[in-house]
C-alpha cells in the first residue's frame, strides 16, 4: 500500500464509493452509534446470528443495497466503548485476513462506536493496514502481494477531523519506519553484512532531509580504544562499522536523546559456537540496529522539536583463527577490563563501548535496544520488551509510549545484588554470570557503561522477530520509541 490516506465525513458514508466499508463495530450494542447508515443490515445480522458480538469476528457483505461502497465488511473489535490502539489493530489484522481474498484497492473505514475516533485510533488502522500488507522482496522478488489496498478513507465527524488528521500523519510514518526496520532485519547476513547495513543507513540519510550520516571504520575504532567491539569483530572476514546517525530538529544546545542499536548482522556464538538448530535466526541480531534506522526513517518524517543521535556498532560474531577465545581480556573504551568467559554474549561488548561514545553528545537520556538474550525469551515470551532502567521516570515514559503505540514493554530489576555475578579473578568484570537470570546480568553489565546519563534498555530479543511459519522481523520496537521521542518532544516545548 502507498502513502496515500484521505478523510470522509461519516455522514457521507452511504454515498462513498469505495471497493470496500470496513465497519469497525464494538462488541456491545449499548456502545454502538445510534442511527447509522448500516444499522438496518447489521440488526439483521445479529437477530439472524450471521453476527456475533465477539473480538475478532467479521461478516461480509456484497453488493449492499443502497451503499454506493461494493462490498461491506463488519468487524467487531473489544467491547470497550472506546477503540484502543490494541484493539483496532486486532480488528484490522481480522479485516485484512478477509480483504486479502478480494480485489479492493479503495477501503472506506469507519468506526461504528458512539464514541468519537482518537487520533491513536487512526494511527493504529493506517499503521496496521500497512503492516498487514508487508511483504519482503529483497530476496524473493516473486513475493505474492499480501493485500491490494491503496487507498485509505477515514471516515469520521466533522469536530474530530484535525486529531484524526495528526493520527494518520503519524500512522503513515511509523508504518515508513517499522516497514524500513522489517526490511533490513528481515535480510540475510549475506545481503546484510554491516557494510551493507551503514551503505543502509547512508541511503537513508540521503532520502531524507535533515539526516546527516557518519561511519567509522576499524582503524577509526581502534584509535578511540574500542577494546570490547573489536575482540567480538576480530573473528570475521567483514570490515566492523560504527554508523553515527543525526537529526537536529532543536536548536543545538538543545541535548540530544541518544539510541543505540545492536547490530550483529550475524551472531554464530563465535568459539563458543551455538547448536545449529535455528541458528540462521542469529540474521535478525541486528534487530536493535534495524530499528534505530526505522525511528529515523519516522522521526524524518514527523520532523519533531528535538535533537537525535543513533549509535549503531555493527559486525558479524564468527570463529576463526583470528576470533577472541574464552578467557581472553579486553579493554573497553572505558577504560574497564572484561574476561570474555562466553563469546555468545557479544552484544554487551560491543554495545558497552557504544555506550561509552555516547558520553561525548552530552545527551539528555540513552537507550540501548538490543536482541540480548535467550532469557529474556524465556522471562517475557514473545508480547512484551524486556525494559531496564534504573531511572523511574524515564522507565516510566517508556512503559506509557508502549502502551500507547500498542509495542508494549515490562519492567525488569536491577538490583546491585545481580551484579555479584559479573565478578572475575581476571578482570574488572566477566562478560557473562551464571544461566539463572541471564537477562539481568546482561543488563547489569551495561549499567556498569551507562553511569554517566540517564539510561535504558530494551531487550528485544523475544519481540524482534517471529519464528515457525510467520517467520520474519516485526519492526519493534520503532512505535514505542518514536511515540516516548514524540512524547519528549512535546514536554521540551511545554518548558
Ligand atoms: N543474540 C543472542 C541472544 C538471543 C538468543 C536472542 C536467542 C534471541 C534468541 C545473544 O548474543 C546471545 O547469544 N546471548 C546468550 C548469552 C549467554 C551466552 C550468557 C544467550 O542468550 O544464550
Ligand atoms: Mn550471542
Ligand atoms: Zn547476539
Amino acid at each position: 500500500m502507498d502513502a496515500r490516506t484521505l478523510l470522509a465525513a461519516v455522514d457521507d458514508v452511504k454515498g462513498r464509493a469505495a471497493d470496500a466499508l470496513l465497519v469497525i463495530l464494538p462488541a456491545r450494542r449499548e456502545a454502538m452509534a445510534p442511527g447509522a447508515d448500516w444499522a438496518g443490515l447489521l440488526d439483521e445480522a445479529l437477530d439472524r446470528a450471521d453476527l456475533v458480538l465477539e473480538k475478532g469476528r467479521t461478516l461480509y457483505l456484497h453488493r449492499p443495497a443502497g451503499f454506493a461502497a461494493a462490498r461491506l465488511l463488519f468487524v467487531v473489535a473489544g467491547d470497550a466503548a472506546e477503540l484502543s490502539p490494541r484493539d483496532m489493530e486486532r480488528a484490522l489484522n481480522a479485516a485484512a485476513a478477509v480483504l486479502r481474498t478480494l480485489p479492493v484497492k479503495s477501503l472506506l473505514l469507519v468506526w461504528g462506536g458512539a464514541q468519537a475516533l482518537d487520533a491513536a485510533a487512526a494511527e493504529a488502522a493506517v499503521r496496521t493496514l500497512r503492516a498487514a500488507q508487508y511483504v519482503y522482496r529483497h530476496t524473493k522478488p516473486s513475493a505474492k502481494p499480501a493485500g491490494t489496498v491503496e487507498r485509505l478513507q477515514l471516515a469520521c465527524r466533522r469536530a474530530d477531523q484535525a486529531a484524526v488528521r495528526e493520527g494518520l500523519r503519524r500512522g503513515q510514518a511509523l508504518a515508513a519506519g517499522i516497514e524500513l526496520a522489517r526490511d533490513c532485519a528481515n535480510r540475510p547476513g549475506n545481503h546484510l553484512t554491516p557494510t551493507l547495513l551503514a551503505e543502509q543507513a547512508r541511503q537513508l540519510a540521503a532520502e531524507q532531509p535533515g539526516l546527516e550520516v557518519e561511519v567509522l571504520d576499524r582503524k577509526a575504532v581502534e584509535k578511540l580504544g574500542m577494546g570490547a567491539f573489536l575482540a567480538v569483530a576480530k573473528g570475521s572476514e567483514e570490515p566492523l562499522q560504527f554508523i553515527v546517525l543525526r537529526y537536529q530538529g532543536a536548536p543545538k544546545k538543545v541535548a540530544p536523546q541518544v539510541l543505540v542499536g545492536k547490530g550483529i548482522t550475524f551472531d554464530s556464538g563465535g568459539i563458543s559456537l551455538k547448536p545449529a538448530a535455528e541458528m540462521d535466526e542469529m540474521k535478525f541480531d541486528m534487530g536493535g540496529a534495524a530499528s534505530v534506522l526505522g525511528v529515523f526513517r519516522a522521526v524524518a518524517q514527523l520532523r519533531p522539536r528535538l535533537n537525535l543521535i543513533g549509535l549503531v556498532p555493527a559486525c558479524e560474531n564468527l570463529p576463526s583463527g583470528r576470533a577472541t577465545k574464552p578467557g581472553d581480556v579486553v579493554t573497553s573504551l572505558s577504560g574497564q577490563t572484561i574476561e570474555v568467559l562466553n563469546t555468545d554474549a557479544e552484544g554487551r561488548l560491543i554495545l558497552c563501548d557504544a555506550l561509552t561514545y555516547a558520553e561525548r553528545f552530552k545527551p539528555a537520556a540513552v537507550i540501548d535496544i538490543a536482541t540480548l538474550t535467550g532469557a529474556c525469551v524465556i522471562a517475557l515470551g514473545h508480547h512484551r520488551s524486556g525494559l531496564f532502567s534504573p531511572d523511574d521516570g524515564l522507565a516510566a515514559g517508556l512503559l506509557a509510549a508502549g502502551e500507547a503505540a500498542a509495542d508494549p514493554a515490562w519492567r525488569m530489576p536491577l538490583d546491585d545484588d545481580y551484579d555479584e555475578a559479573l565478578k572475575s579473578n581476571f578482570a574488572d568484570m566477566a562478560n557473562v554470570g551464571p544461566r539463572a537470570g541471564g537477562a539481568i546480568t546482561a543488563a547489569m553489565f551495561l549499567k556498569r557503561y551507562a553511569a554517566r546519563f540517564r539510561w535504558a534498555h530494551l531487550d528485544i530479543a523475544g519481540t524482534a522477530w517471529k519464528s515457525g511459519a510467520a517467520k520474519g522481523a516485526t519492526g519493534r520496537p520503532v512505535a514505542l520509541l518514536t511515540h516516548w521521542l514524540l512524547q519528549q518532544a512535546e514536554s521540551e516545548g511545554a518548558n
